[in-house]
């Protein structure tokens, strides 16, 4: 299990009424063999899966259970204004309801209201539960709050059911815990740098869409693959990551704020609103240059359209370009070129002169085509300082392009 060292956290677990309860107990010996202090908040529902004297014996602390109880202490805000982090594992789809709701019908929910730290979620519930659409909001609720979603992974549930909803496995829940509290917990156990700690970093990805009628859009084949391996590694460096996530094709990281737009209309609000608060803003997506001068609001028809039809488009806003030249001087902003040119030269000249264009700090210049860059696990680019310079050049996994490039920022 990973080692977290020197800072001793107040971690409070809170455990609710599913057969992962049992998974706890695991949750819990992790975080006290690493020298933490846990305070176990058990529901009704928790404790008929596990008995009070096992979470007792491996938390080395009573468990709290009752609200009524402690009073002149008041416990039922006590525990969350003093924690460091809140997980709670498992979490029944009726307390992912609650929480999104700020209700608080216990301890472990006055707690939660209570509290000033991060909040770790471990969901397990059956694939139906976790598939119905008001757990969908939820979910979405909560990560637009910052709440850290940790799974659920897919496998063996309760009964005869296999499917998406069983409880991510402890190691990963103790490691989404500490990455939460800015401690690196990787699965090497070694802490790796923590450069970006104390730091706020906005990262927009995917590709937006324009949509043309209800059922048609102008789009482009960004999977937001290398947004999100940006984000991963700035949340691993233990920066504060908001992530403006336009269509991804692949799950949105946990620990990271993620904020769904469709639009360029959309995703430039967005950034409006959060630009101000981040110190780096990395504009990883693709963002349609040119939308419909009008949307139908009818399907379009072939009888109307006839053999040749012509769309009406009107050039989008340039949103790097407006940020650059608002932005202050404590920012930095890094654009990214997508270019369809094999030619190292031609490439670093599209660049050069795209970065002049824009504005930013440095440009991310990636060659695109049918099979590169969109949609692929590998990248390759050449990083452009403000002026032209070469910073970097390299090739390889998006997670290892994502390190080259925050380095440049620190
Ligand atoms: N970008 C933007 N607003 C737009 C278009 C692009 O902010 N309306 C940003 C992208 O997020 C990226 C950078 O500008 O960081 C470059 O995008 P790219 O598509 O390569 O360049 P364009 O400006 O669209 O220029 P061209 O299509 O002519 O290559």
């Amino acid at each position: 299990m990973a080692t977290s060292a020197a800072r001793r956290l107040r971690i409070v677990v809170g455990v609710t009424g599913g057969i992962a309860a049992y998974k706890a107990v695991s949750v819990i010996r992790a975080f006290v063999l690493d020298g933490h202090h846990v305070d176990v908040i058990a529901t009704a529902g928790a404790l008929e899966f596990v008995g009070r004297p096992t979470l007792e014996a491996i938390s080395r602390n009573p468990v709290h259970t009752e609200l009524y109880e402690g009073v002149s202490e008041v416990r039922h805000v006590a525990l969350g204004q003093q924690a460091d982090v809140i997980v709670v594992a498992p979490t029944t789809a009726n307390t992912l309801a609650a929480i999104a709701a700020g209700l608080a019908p216990d301890l472990l929910g006055n707690t939660i209201l209570a509290r000033r730290c991060p909040l770790v979620l471990a969901p397990a519930m059956h694939t139906e539960m976790w598939e119905n659409p008001a757990t969908r909001a939820n979910v979405e609720l909560l990560q637009s709050r910052g709440i850290i979603i940790v799974g659920p992974g897919s496998g063996a549930l309760t009964g005869a059911d296999i499917g998406v909803g069983r409880m991510s496995e402890p190691e990963e829940i103790v490691t989404a815990t500490y990455r939460a509290v800015g401690l690196n917990a990787g699965a090497s156990g070694e802490r790796g740098t923590q450069d970006l700690l104390g730091k706020n970093v906005l990262i927009t990805g995917g590709g937006t869409r324009e949509a043309i009628d209800p059922v048609r859009f102008i789009g482009n084949r960004s999977s937001g693959r290398q947004a999100v391996a940006l984000a991963e590694a700035a949340r691993d460096r233990g920066a504060t990551v908001t992530l403006i996530a336009a269509h991804l094709e692949i799950d949105v990281p946990t620990g990271v704020r993620v904020i769904s737009v469709s639009s360029t209309a959309q995703l430039g609000a967005a950034l409006d609103v959060e630009a101000p608060a981040n110190d780096i803003i990395i504009m990883a997506a693709a963002i349609a240059d040119y939308r419909p001068v009008a949307v139908s609001d009818n399907k379009l028809k072939k009888n109307v359209m006839g053999d040749e039809p012509t769309l009406a488009l009107v050039q989008n806003p340039d949103l790097l370009t407006a940020l650059s030249a608002s932005s202050r001087p404590d920012q930095f902003i890094i654009g990214f070129a997508a270019e369809t040119s094999d030619d190292h030269d031609t490439l670093l000249s599209l660049g050069r002169e795209k970065l002049a264009r824009k504005g930013c700090d440095a440009l991310v210049v990636n060659g695109v085509g049918w099979n590169a860059g969109f949609g692929t696990e590998t990248n390759d680019v050449i990083v452009l300082a403000r002026g032209g310079d070469i910073l970097v050049e390299v090739s390889g996994e998006k997670r290892a392009i994502a390190e080259r490039i925050l380095d440049i920022t620190s």
